[in-house]
């Protein structure tokens, strides 16, 4: 069996770490990664493939940053004489970034079959891009692999066959499981002179909390109120977007008692994150990380398409004036620090995914609709 995986972005590379290690150990597997180039910063991305061990991608498309339309066009123009070449049994896709999408279309177009990892996730909000990207890669998708209960159920209510999903547990995790005693044995916070729970991780990059002046203006301001109200520190690693919103908004002055660093390596991310007394942020996988490290998190947004990390986990959506944040803070610095680990969030979800693309066999074109 022939496989292409196509990755772009900072949180593809998390999951796609173990589902190539799976394919690997079963020794049945031919697989060409393909690196779109969407995030190519090197805090965003050559540090993601050595920490996770990823191997060097055969193939880079270099497409870089853009409009949606450029982007997601970009990495379909590059990518497609690549598809066409290499004639894989499937194209691995994960995730819902534009690069996911592109090679979404690229591979149905050609009659091959796609496999989405963690589908069937949705927000219900069309303003994110990557609830559209989510949408459309299902619709394409021959093989759909999930994460929990509600996107099976968002994909029957969909129309999509039920004989195409497959509940297989979370990759994100896998990848957890797999470097989470690395990562709190390199003593992170200790290095930069932080007691383990005097402070708190954030993280915000959403176009919905960082391109509106005001919002983005209020949200720092709130994260320095929560800084004198709590005591604790607030280390806030800036996403290129964010930085260059403050930049270009001239905001400097709101990051002055917060303690800005620049895009963590995974290692480092997940060790501060394990000694955080508490997590604010807008990302899609850190609502999933916090759920099983048993952190308690606050995500900046009015929905989730991940509602098992509010029903079984430790998240909670905060959407209201940014100035009530230091009570919502308060109130989780408070709370349990524990939550119930979602069915099948147990580290072995790529080992699923392996076993079950291979009973789905080598042969055949894509089987669409
Ligand atoms: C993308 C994903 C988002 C994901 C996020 C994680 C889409 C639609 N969005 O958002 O789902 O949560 O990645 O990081 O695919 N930039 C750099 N260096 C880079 C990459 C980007 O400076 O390596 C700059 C770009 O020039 C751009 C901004 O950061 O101005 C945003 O990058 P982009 O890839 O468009 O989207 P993200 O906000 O990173």
């Amino acid at each position: 069996m022939k496989i292409v995986h196509v990755v772009g972005a900072r949180p593809n590379f998390m999951k796609i770490a173990p589902v190539m290690e799976a394919f690997e150990r079963t020794g049945e597997v031919d697989q060409v990664l393909v690196h779109t180039g969407q995030h190519y910063a090197e805090e965003l991305s050559k540090y993601f493939f050595d920490d996770l061990g990823l191997p060097r991608p055969d193939v880079g498309l270099g497409v870089g940053s853009g409009s949606h339309g450029i982007q997601t066009g970009r990495v379909m123009i590059a990518l497609e004489p690549v598809i066409d070449r290499e004639r894989p049994d499937w194209v691995f896709t994960v995730g819902d970034v534009n690069s996911t999408v592109a090679a979404a279309l690229v591979a149905a177009k050609l009659g091959i079959r796609v496999a989405h990892v963690e589908a069937g996730l949705r927000s219900g909000d069309w303003t994110m891009p990557e609830e559209i990207n989510r949408v459309v890669t299902d619709r394409l998708s021959d093989a759909l692999f999930t994460t929990e209960a509600a996107a099976n159920e968002n994909l029957a209510a969909e129309g999509v066959r039920e004989d195409r999903v497959h509940f297989v547990g979370n990759v994100m995790i896998d990848t957890l499981e797999r470097h989470r005693e690395r990562a709190a044995g390199m003593r992170v916070a200790e290095g930069m002179g932080l007691e383990p729970g005097s402070y708190l991780m954030v993280t915000l990059h959403r176009p919905s909390n960082v391109d509106d002046p005001g919002r983005l203006a209020a949200l720092l301001m709130a994260l320095g109120e929560v800084v004198a109200g709590t005591g604790h520190q607030v280390l806030l690693p800036l996403h290129p977007r964010t930085a260059m919103r403050v930049k270009e908004l001239k905001l400097q002055e709101f990051l002055q008692p917060l303690t800005t660093l620049p895009p963590l390596r995974y290692l480092d991310f997940l060790g501060l994150m394990q000694d955080a007394a508490a997590v604010v942020t807008d990302s899609g996988g850190i609502q999933e990380e916090t759920t099983v490290l048993g952190i308690p998190c606050i995500t900046v947004r009015p929905n989730t398409e991940r509602p098992v990390t509010l029903t079984h986990g430790t998240n909670r959506l905060y959407d209201g004036d940014p100035h009530g944040l230091l009570d919502v803070v308060r109130e989780a610095l408070l709370s349990e620090r524990s939550g119930v680990r979602p069915p099948l969030w147990d580290g072995h979800a790529a080992e699923r995914i392996a076993m079950i693309t291979l009973g789905l066999g080598s042969s055949g074109d894509s089987a669409l609709p």
